[in-house]
Protein backbone atom coordinates (compact mmCIF):
# COMPACT_ATOMS: atom_id res chain seq x y z
CA UNK A 1 0.00 0.00 0.00
CA UNK A 2 1.16 3.70 -0.77
CA UNK A 3 1.52 6.81 0.69
CA UNK A 4 -0.07 4.96 3.34
CA UNK A 5 0.33 7.20 5.93
CA UNK A 6 -1.73 10.33 5.45
CA UNK A 7 -5.35 8.25 6.18
CA UNK A 8 -3.62 7.63 9.37
CA UNK A 9 -3.82 9.98 12.57
CA UNK A 10 -1.18 9.20 14.20
CA UNK A 11 0.63 9.63 10.59
CA UNK A 12 -0.51 12.83 10.46
CA UNK A 13 0.46 13.90 14.01
CA UNK A 14 4.45 13.05 13.08
CA UNK A 15 3.79 14.87 9.99
CA UNK A 16 2.90 17.87 11.37
CA UNK A 17 5.65 18.08 14.07
CA UNK A 18 8.25 17.68 11.29
CA UNK A 19 9.81 20.21 9.40
CA UNK A 20 9.26 18.72 5.75
CA UNK A 21 7.92 15.09 4.50
CA UNK A 22 11.91 14.87 3.73
CA UNK A 23 12.72 15.00 7.11
CA UNK A 24 10.38 12.29 7.65
CA UNK A 25 12.34 9.93 5.34
CA UNK A 26 15.51 11.14 6.37
CA UNK A 27 15.39 9.99 10.05
CA UNK A 28 15.52 6.44 10.64
CA UNK A 29 13.48 6.98 13.96
CA UNK A 30 10.98 8.27 12.71
CA UNK A 31 10.59 6.52 9.45
CA UNK A 32 11.06 3.08 11.41
CA UNK A 33 8.25 4.36 13.83
CA UNK A 34 5.68 5.31 10.31
CA UNK A 35 6.50 1.82 8.59
CA UNK A 36 5.67 -0.01 11.66
CA UNK A 37 2.12 1.89 12.37
CA UNK A 38 0.10 0.01 9.61
CA UNK A 39 1.58 -3.02 10.93
CA UNK A 40 0.81 -2.30 14.50
CA UNK A 41 -2.94 -1.50 13.48
CA UNK A 42 -3.54 -4.00 11.14
CA UNK A 43 -0.71 -6.85 11.09
CA UNK A 44 -0.42 -6.90 7.08
CA UNK A 45 1.85 -10.30 6.05
CA UNK A 46 4.45 -7.55 4.50
CA UNK A 47 5.49 -3.76 5.71
CA UNK A 48 6.70 -1.11 2.98
CA UNK A 49 9.52 0.97 3.83
CA UNK A 50 8.61 4.23 4.55
CA UNK A 51 10.43 6.31 2.14
CA UNK A 52 9.69 8.01 -0.95
CA UNK A 53 10.78 7.27 -4.96
CA UNK A 54 12.14 11.09 -5.11
CA UNK A 55 14.41 10.42 -2.23
CA UNK A 56 17.27 9.00 -5.84
CA UNK A 57 16.61 12.17 -7.55
CA UNK A 58 17.42 14.05 -4.23
CA UNK A 59 20.51 12.17 -3.59
CA UNK A 60 21.51 12.59 -7.59
CA UNK A 61 21.95 16.32 -6.72
CA UNK A 62 18.02 17.48 -7.70
CA UNK A 63 17.16 18.67 -4.81
CA UNK A 64 13.56 17.58 -3.57
CA UNK A 65 10.85 19.65 -1.67
CA UNK A 66 7.27 18.69 -0.74
CA UNK A 67 4.84 21.66 -0.84
CA UNK A 68 1.95 21.69 1.57
CA UNK A 69 -0.97 20.95 -0.99
CA UNK A 70 1.02 21.02 -4.29
CA UNK A 71 2.94 17.77 -3.61
CA UNK A 72 7.11 17.35 -4.73
CA UNK A 73 8.93 20.03 -6.13
CA UNK A 74 12.59 19.46 -8.47
CA UNK A 75 15.18 21.04 -9.22
CA UNK A 76 14.14 20.66 -12.95
CA UNK A 77 16.60 18.49 -15.49
CA UNK A 78 16.51 19.98 -19.04
CA UNK A 79 19.79 20.55 -20.39
CA UNK A 80 23.11 18.46 -20.88
CA UNK A 81 24.45 21.17 -17.90
CA UNK A 82 21.40 19.90 -15.75
CA UNK A 83 22.53 16.49 -16.54
CA UNK A 84 26.12 17.23 -15.74
CA UNK A 85 25.62 18.92 -11.99
CA UNK A 86 24.12 15.26 -11.26
CA UNK A 87 26.27 12.82 -9.49
CA UNK A 88 25.86 9.15 -8.91
CA UNK A 89 29.48 9.01 -6.74
CA UNK A 90 28.16 9.11 -3.41
CA UNK A 91 24.63 8.20 -3.47
CA UNK A 92 24.71 5.14 -0.99
CA UNK A 93 26.22 7.77 1.85
CA UNK A 94 23.62 10.69 0.85
CA UNK A 95 21.00 7.48 1.47
CA UNK A 96 22.84 6.38 4.76
CA UNK A 97 19.08 6.87 6.87
CA UNK A 98 17.25 4.82 4.33
CA UNK A 99 19.40 2.13 4.96
CA UNK A 100 19.80 2.80 8.51
CA UNK A 101 15.76 2.78 8.73
CA UNK A 102 15.67 -0.63 6.81
CA UNK A 103 18.37 -2.40 8.95
CA UNK A 104 16.18 -0.91 12.47
CA UNK A 105 13.35 -2.04 10.98
CA UNK A 106 14.14 -5.73 10.32
CA UNK A 107 15.17 -5.80 13.89
CA UNK A 108 11.82 -4.59 14.83
CA UNK A 109 9.56 -5.79 12.57
CA UNK A 110 7.85 -9.29 13.66
CA UNK A 111 10.20 -12.42 12.61
CA UNK A 112 7.21 -13.30 9.72
CA UNK A 113 6.15 -9.90 8.67
CA UNK A 114 8.16 -9.41 5.33
CA UNK A 115 9.89 -5.74 4.60
CA UNK A 116 9.54 -4.42 1.18
CA UNK A 117 11.91 -2.01 0.22
CA UNK A 118 11.20 -0.28 -3.44
CA UNK A 119 12.53 2.74 -5.62
CA UNK A 120 10.93 4.44 -8.38
CA UNK A 121 11.59 3.29 -11.76
CA UNK A 122 13.44 5.45 -14.40
CA UNK A 123 10.81 6.92 -16.38
CA UNK A 124 8.54 7.80 -13.29
CA UNK A 125 11.77 9.74 -11.57
CA UNK A 126 13.11 11.15 -15.38
CA UNK A 127 9.30 12.60 -15.68
CA UNK A 128 9.83 14.29 -11.99
CA UNK A 129 13.17 15.17 -13.02
CA UNK A 130 12.32 16.92 -16.20
CA UNK A 131 9.05 18.67 -15.63
CA UNK A 132 10.20 19.53 -11.96
CA UNK A 133 6.59 18.86 -10.44
CA UNK A 134 3.67 16.66 -10.93
CA UNK A 135 1.66 16.59 -14.12
CA UNK A 136 -1.38 15.15 -15.52
CA UNK A 137 0.40 14.52 -18.99
CA UNK A 138 4.27 14.56 -18.23
CA UNK A 139 4.42 16.16 -22.02
CA UNK A 140 7.94 18.35 -21.11
CA UNK A 141 9.08 15.01 -19.91
CA UNK A 142 8.02 13.23 -23.58
CA UNK A 143 8.68 16.15 -25.42
CA UNK A 144 12.38 16.05 -24.40
CA UNK A 145 12.68 12.48 -24.96
CA UNK A 146 11.79 13.04 -28.49
CA UNK A 147 13.81 15.48 -29.31
CA UNK A 148 16.79 14.57 -27.31
CA UNK A 149 16.80 11.10 -27.19
CA UNK A 150 20.55 10.97 -26.71
CA UNK A 151 20.44 13.66 -23.44
CA UNK A 152 16.87 11.67 -22.02
CA UNK A 153 18.90 8.36 -23.17
CA UNK A 154 21.43 9.64 -20.25
CA UNK A 155 19.41 10.40 -18.02
CA UNK A 156 18.10 6.95 -18.17
CA UNK A 157 21.43 5.23 -17.78
CA UNK A 158 21.85 7.08 -14.81
CA UNK A 159 18.55 6.47 -13.20
CA UNK A 160 19.04 2.54 -13.97
CA UNK A 161 22.76 2.78 -12.61
CA UNK A 162 21.17 4.79 -8.82
CA UNK A 163 17.90 2.65 -8.81
CA UNK A 164 20.14 -0.39 -8.79
CA UNK A 165 22.67 0.73 -6.49
CA UNK A 166 19.56 1.89 -4.02
CA UNK A 167 17.62 -1.63 -4.58
CA UNK A 168 20.62 -3.52 -4.03
CA UNK A 169 21.74 -1.67 -0.39
CA UNK A 170 17.90 -1.84 0.89
CA UNK A 171 18.69 -5.73 0.20
CA UNK A 172 22.05 -5.76 1.88
CA UNK A 173 20.29 -3.81 4.63
CA UNK A 174 17.52 -6.20 5.19
CA UNK A 175 14.43 -5.36 2.90
CA UNK A 176 13.62 -9.45 1.45
CA UNK A 177 11.69 -8.51 -1.40
CA UNK A 178 11.84 -4.80 -3.48
CA UNK A 179 9.14 -3.24 -5.79
CA UNK A 180 9.92 -1.20 -9.21
CA UNK A 181 7.38 2.02 -8.99
CA UNK A 182 6.15 2.96 -12.82
CA UNK A 183 3.91 5.12 -11.93
CA UNK A 184 3.25 6.92 -15.07
CA UNK A 185 4.50 3.96 -17.67
CA UNK A 186 0.66 4.13 -18.94
CA UNK A 187 1.32 7.30 -21.10
CA UNK A 188 3.83 6.55 -23.50
CA UNK A 189 3.07 4.70 -26.63
CA UNK A 190 4.38 1.35 -26.83
CA UNK A 191 8.00 1.54 -28.90
CA UNK A 192 8.65 4.32 -26.53
CA UNK A 193 7.25 2.27 -23.00
CA UNK A 194 9.54 -0.70 -24.24
CA UNK A 195 12.36 1.82 -24.66
CA UNK A 196 11.99 3.71 -21.15
CA UNK A 197 10.12 1.27 -19.09
CA UNK A 198 10.41 -2.27 -20.30
CA UNK A 199 14.49 -1.83 -21.25
CA UNK A 200 15.37 -0.07 -18.15
CA UNK A 201 13.62 -2.05 -15.93
CA UNK A 202 14.65 -5.48 -17.77
CA UNK A 203 18.20 -3.91 -16.50
CA UNK A 204 18.01 -3.12 -13.20
CA UNK A 205 16.48 -6.85 -12.74
CA UNK A 206 19.19 -8.60 -14.23
CA UNK A 207 21.56 -6.83 -12.22
CA UNK A 208 19.44 -7.41 -8.74
CA UNK A 209 19.45 -11.04 -10.35
CA UNK A 210 22.86 -11.38 -10.97
CA UNK A 211 23.94 -10.03 -7.55
CA UNK A 212 20.88 -11.69 -5.47
CA UNK A 213 18.66 -14.25 -7.01
CA UNK A 214 17.23 -14.93 -3.89
CA UNK A 215 15.27 -11.41 -3.46
CA UNK A 216 11.89 -11.54 -5.18
CA UNK A 217 11.33 -8.53 -7.84
CA UNK A 218 8.11 -7.06 -8.16
CA UNK A 219 8.01 -4.56 -10.97
CA UNK A 220 4.53 -1.98 -11.31
CA UNK A 221 4.45 -0.52 -14.97
CA UNK A 222 0.78 1.08 -13.80
CA UNK A 223 -1.40 1.72 -16.79
CA UNK A 224 0.70 -0.75 -19.36
CA UNK A 225 -2.99 -2.34 -20.29
CA UNK A 226 -2.45 -4.97 -23.34
CA UNK A 227 1.40 -4.83 -22.83
CA UNK A 228 1.66 -6.24 -19.80
CA UNK A 229 2.76 -9.52 -20.96
CA UNK A 230 5.60 -8.69 -23.37
CA UNK A 231 6.62 -6.27 -20.25
CA UNK A 232 6.41 -9.36 -18.57
CA UNK A 233 8.68 -11.21 -20.86
CA UNK A 234 11.38 -8.64 -20.94
CA UNK A 235 11.77 -7.77 -17.53
CA UNK A 236 10.96 -11.23 -15.81
CA UNK A 237 10.53 -10.06 -12.33
CA UNK A 238 8.99 -12.61 -9.95
CA UNK A 239 6.00 -10.39 -9.34
CA UNK A 240 3.57 -8.06 -11.45
CA UNK A 241 1.66 -5.44 -9.77
CA UNK A 242 -1.57 -4.96 -11.38
CA UNK A 243 -3.58 -1.31 -11.70
CA UNK A 244 -7.14 -1.20 -11.18
CA UNK A 245 -8.24 -1.03 -14.58
CA UNK A 246 -6.59 -4.35 -15.39
CA UNK A 247 -8.96 -7.78 -16.20
CA UNK A 248 -7.55 -10.08 -13.96
CA UNK A 249 -9.41 -13.07 -16.19
CA UNK A 250 -6.57 -12.41 -18.90
CA UNK A 251 -3.86 -11.13 -16.69
CA UNK A 252 -3.97 -14.54 -15.09
CA UNK A 253 -4.12 -16.50 -18.46
CA UNK A 254 -1.83 -14.15 -19.98
CA UNK A 255 0.90 -14.29 -17.53
CA UNK A 256 0.39 -18.29 -16.12
CA UNK A 257 3.32 -18.18 -14.03
CA UNK A 258 3.69 -14.77 -12.52
CA UNK A 259 3.18 -13.91 -9.13
CA UNK A 260 0.03 -11.32 -9.82
CA UNK A 261 -0.61 -8.31 -6.96
CA UNK A 262 -3.16 -5.48 -6.59
CA UNK A 263 -5.94 -4.29 -8.42
CA UNK A 264 -8.35 -3.37 -5.59
CA UNK A 265 -9.67 -0.41 -6.52
CA UNK A 266 -8.85 2.48 -3.83
CA UNK A 267 -12.61 4.09 -4.11
CA UNK A 268 -13.63 0.71 -3.06
CA UNK A 269 -11.62 0.59 0.27
CA UNK A 270 -12.53 4.85 0.94
CA UNK A 271 -16.44 3.61 0.12
CA UNK A 272 -15.91 0.66 2.64
CA UNK A 273 -18.80 -2.24 3.83
CA UNK A 274 -20.15 -4.32 1.01
CA UNK A 275 -19.38 -2.97 -1.73
CA UNK A 276 -15.27 -3.40 -0.60
CA UNK A 277 -16.02 -6.51 0.18
CA UNK A 278 -17.14 -7.68 -2.88
CA UNK A 279 -14.25 -5.99 -4.93
CA UNK A 280 -12.04 -7.78 -3.11
CA UNK A 281 -14.22 -11.21 -3.20
CA UNK A 282 -14.10 -11.04 -7.10
CA UNK A 283 -10.43 -10.65 -7.33
CA UNK A 284 -10.16 -13.41 -4.61
CA UNK A 285 -11.92 -15.69 -6.66
CA UNK A 286 -10.33 -14.98 -10.14
CA UNK A 287 -6.63 -15.86 -8.73
CA UNK A 288 -7.87 -17.78 -6.50
CA UNK A 289 -5.29 -21.59 -6.50
CA UNK A 290 -2.49 -19.31 -8.72
CA UNK A 291 0.32 -17.13 -6.96
CA UNK A 292 -1.20 -13.39 -5.62
CA UNK A 293 -0.58 -11.42 -3.08
CA UNK A 294 -3.61 -9.09 -2.53
CA UNK A 295 -3.08 -5.59 -2.33
CA UNK A 296 -4.37 -2.16 -4.04
CA UNK A 297 -4.19 -1.17 -7.38
CA UNK A 298 -2.85 1.47 -6.17
CA UNK A 299 -2.39 3.94 -3.03
CA UNK A 300 -4.46 4.38 -0.38
CA UNK A 301 -6.45 7.24 -0.22
CA UNK A 302 -6.45 10.41 2.29
CA UNK A 303 -9.72 10.05 3.24
CA UNK A 304 -9.73 6.07 4.02
CA UNK A 305 -11.30 5.50 7.12
CA UNK A 306 -8.94 3.30 8.79
CA UNK A 307 -11.75 1.02 10.20
CA UNK A 308 -12.31 -0.06 6.39
CA UNK A 309 -8.79 -1.01 6.33
CA UNK A 310 -8.79 -3.54 9.28
CA UNK A 311 -11.82 -4.71 8.13
CA UNK A 312 -10.52 -5.57 4.59
CA UNK A 313 -7.20 -7.27 6.21
CA UNK A 314 -9.77 -9.35 8.60
CA UNK A 315 -11.53 -10.47 5.94
CA UNK A 316 -8.75 -11.39 3.43
CA UNK A 317 -6.87 -13.34 6.16
CA UNK A 318 -10.68 -15.06 6.83
CA UNK A 319 -10.10 -16.33 3.49
CA UNK A 320 -6.88 -17.48 3.86
CA UNK A 321 -6.41 -19.51 7.38
CA UNK A 322 -2.73 -20.67 7.00
CA UNK A 323 -2.09 -16.45 6.93
CA UNK A 324 -4.05 -15.57 9.51
O1 LIG B 1 2.79 3.88 1.72
C1 LIG B 1 3.82 4.32 2.20
O2 LIG B 1 3.85 5.23 3.05
C2 LIG B 1 5.11 3.70 1.73
C3 LIG B 1 6.11 4.65 1.30
C4 LIG B 1 5.85 5.36 -0.02
C5 LIG B 1 5.59 6.76 -0.14
N1 LIG B 1 5.60 7.09 -1.46
C6 LIG B 1 5.39 7.71 0.98
C7 LIG B 1 4.71 9.00 0.72
C8 LIG B 1 5.92 4.84 -1.29
C9 LIG B 1 6.11 3.39 -1.72
C10 LIG B 1 5.79 5.95 -2.21
C11 LIG B 1 5.90 5.81 -3.67
C12 LIG B 1 5.73 6.98 -4.53
N2 LIG B 1 6.04 8.29 -4.28
C13 LIG B 1 5.28 6.89 -5.88
C14 LIG B 1 4.98 5.60 -6.61
C15 LIG B 1 3.68 5.00 -6.26
C16 LIG B 1 2.48 5.77 -6.71
O3 LIG B 1 1.74 6.21 -5.84
O4 LIG B 1 2.27 5.91 -7.92
C17 LIG B 1 5.25 8.21 -6.41
C18 LIG B 1 4.80 8.60 -7.79
C19 LIG B 1 5.74 9.08 -5.40
C20 LIG B 1 6.00 10.56 -5.50
C21 LIG B 1 5.16 11.29 -4.53
N3 LIG B 1 5.40 11.28 -3.15
C22 LIG B 1 3.96 12.02 -4.75
C23 LIG B 1 3.36 12.31 -6.12
C24 LIG B 1 3.49 12.43 -3.50
C25 LIG B 1 2.18 13.13 -3.21
C26 LIG B 1 2.35 14.56 -2.93
C27 LIG B 1 1.00 15.17 -2.52
O5 LIG B 1 1.07 16.23 -1.91
O6 LIG B 1 -0.04 14.59 -2.79
C28 LIG B 1 4.39 11.96 -2.52
C29 LIG B 1 4.30 12.19 -1.07
C30 LIG B 1 4.22 10.99 -0.19
N4 LIG B 1 5.01 9.87 -0.29
C31 LIG B 1 3.38 10.85 0.95
C32 LIG B 1 3.70 9.61 1.55
C33 LIG B 1 3.14 9.04 2.81
C34 LIG B 1 2.39 11.90 1.46
C35 LIG B 1 3.17 12.96 2.15
C36 LIG B 1 2.31 13.81 3.04
O7 LIG B 1 1.52 14.60 2.52
O8 LIG B 1 2.45 13.68 4.26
Amino acid sequence: MRQAGRYLPEYRSLRQAARSFLELCYTPELAVEITLQPIRRFGMDAAILFSDILVVPDALGCAVRFEEGAGPRLTPIRTQQDLRGLALDGLQERLAAVYATVRALRERLPEDTALIGFAGAPWTVAAYMVEGETSKEYARARILARREPKLFGALIDLLVEATTTHLLAQIEAGAQVVQLFDSWAGVLPEPEFVQWCQKPAARIVAALKAARPDVPVIAFPRGAGALYPAYQNAVASDGLGLDTAVPLAWARRALPETCLQGNLDPIALVVGGRTMRAEAERIVAALAGSRFIFNLGHGVLPETDPDSVAELVGFIKSLSPESA
